[in-house]
């Protein structure tokens, strides 16, 4: 069973929500599957359109992945621009993929909706985000809700491949729906986002991280007062407690005399404690550039290894010469 994974090089810093809903999740895969696990920085010319901050944002993810745990001697970790294998395959899946099933995808619908000027790379977006998947012959794809379509529109593409040529060489996806059960708060309430400006960090500077844990929302009862225990605050706690801990509190809480304050503290500081040795790593991976480089250089090697071989059958496939053999 392969797993693959990409992520869009499109941020500068992680907030615990990202965490707790897709690289928890993604990097415990490794323990059971092989697992792919790609810096999508292809995919990122459609928003990112400076070259230094594509590099400096690529490095964070790589760092933020291996921070997390990713263990590379258990799975791959690469840049997608590293095999450009996979702008061959787009190109034949293109060629078989209806205009009608692109006209379709949320994505484009939503980003045209906003307002976004349509070019050809926000069309075809799927188109290479199949041949991220299917270059692999990836049997499960670990993603957020939001991309489930799209991993469908790969199946298709892969399924009008295998027909139009009359050979099963590209394997049909599964994707595996990140448990999204629980949706982070942010410090307002709302889904934690970047664009909403209400995310907790966990890699950036102690203070940083303390400013935004106070930050949350709270309402005005006064401390000897039972409190609510729905409470953003407590919720976002929860994510750092064990059920008796909960439990202790929330009596605590409904008791009176608890304030919110209190519980901030407590909360940043099991969060700190909870991300201490994630931290203490991504420090040391910072101060040694050339360690993560080579550990994306050999991922890309071995992405390679697995893809060109597929390509290969593809290719033959459709008629041409196999070029890596
Ligand atoms: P943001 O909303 O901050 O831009 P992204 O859309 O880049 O975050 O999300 C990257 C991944 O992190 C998604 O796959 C999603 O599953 C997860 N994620 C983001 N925000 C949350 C949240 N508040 N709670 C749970 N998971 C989240
Ligand atoms: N489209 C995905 C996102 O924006 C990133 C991505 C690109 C991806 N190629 C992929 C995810 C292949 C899984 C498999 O989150």
């Amino acid at each position: 069973m392969r797993v693959l994974s990409g992520t869009q090089p499109s941020h500068d810093h992680l907030h615990i929500g990202n965490y707790f809903g897709a690289l928890r999740q993604q990097v415990a895969l490794q323990q059971k599957y092989e697992t792919l696990i790609f810096i999508a920085d292809f995919h990122s010319m459609n928003s990112v359109r400076d070259a230094e901050l594509r590099r400096s944002y690529s490095r964070e993810v790589a760092l933020d992945f291996l921070a997390c745990g990713l263990d590379p001697g258990r799975a791959l970790l690469f840049r997608q621009s590293d095999v450009p294998e996979v702008c061959e395959l787009a190109w034949y899946l293109s060629t078989v993929t209806p205009m009608g099933l692109l006209e379709r995808s949320h994505a484009y619908k939503d980003k045209l909706a906003q307002g976004q000027s349509a070019n050809h790379g926000l069309f075809a977006y799927p188109v290479l985000m199949a041949a991220d998947i299917l270059l692999y012959r990836a049997d499960l794809v670990p993603v957020g809700r939001d991309q489930k379509q799209h991993i469908e529109m790969a199946r298709d593409m892969a399924e009008a491949f295998n027909r139009t040529y009359g050979a099963e060489v590209l394997t049909l996806p599964e994707p595996h729906i990140l448990d999204d059960v629980a949706v982070v708060p942010g410090t307002d309430g709302r889904k934690m986002s970047k664009t909403y400006g209400n995310a907790i960090p966990m890699f950036r500077p102690e203070k940083q991280i303390k400013k935004a844990v106070m930050s949350i929302v709270t309402d005005s009862t006064p401390v000897e007062e039972p409190k609510d225990t729905t409470a953003i605050v407590f919720q976002i706690w929860s994510l750092f407690a064990t059920s008796e801990d909960r439990k202790d509190l929330f009596e605590r809480a409904k008791a009176g005399g608890l304030g919110y304050g209190d519980v901030k503290k407590d909360l940043l500081s099991r969060l700190l404690a909870y991300f201490a040795s994630m931290r203490e790593r991504r420090a040391d991976l910072e101060e040694r550039p050339d360690d993560v480089e080579s550990v994306l250089l050999d991922g890309a090697k071995r992405a390679r290894e697995i893809g060109a071989p597929i390509l290969d059958e593809v290719r033959q496939a459709a008629g041409f010469r196999p070029r890596f053999r």
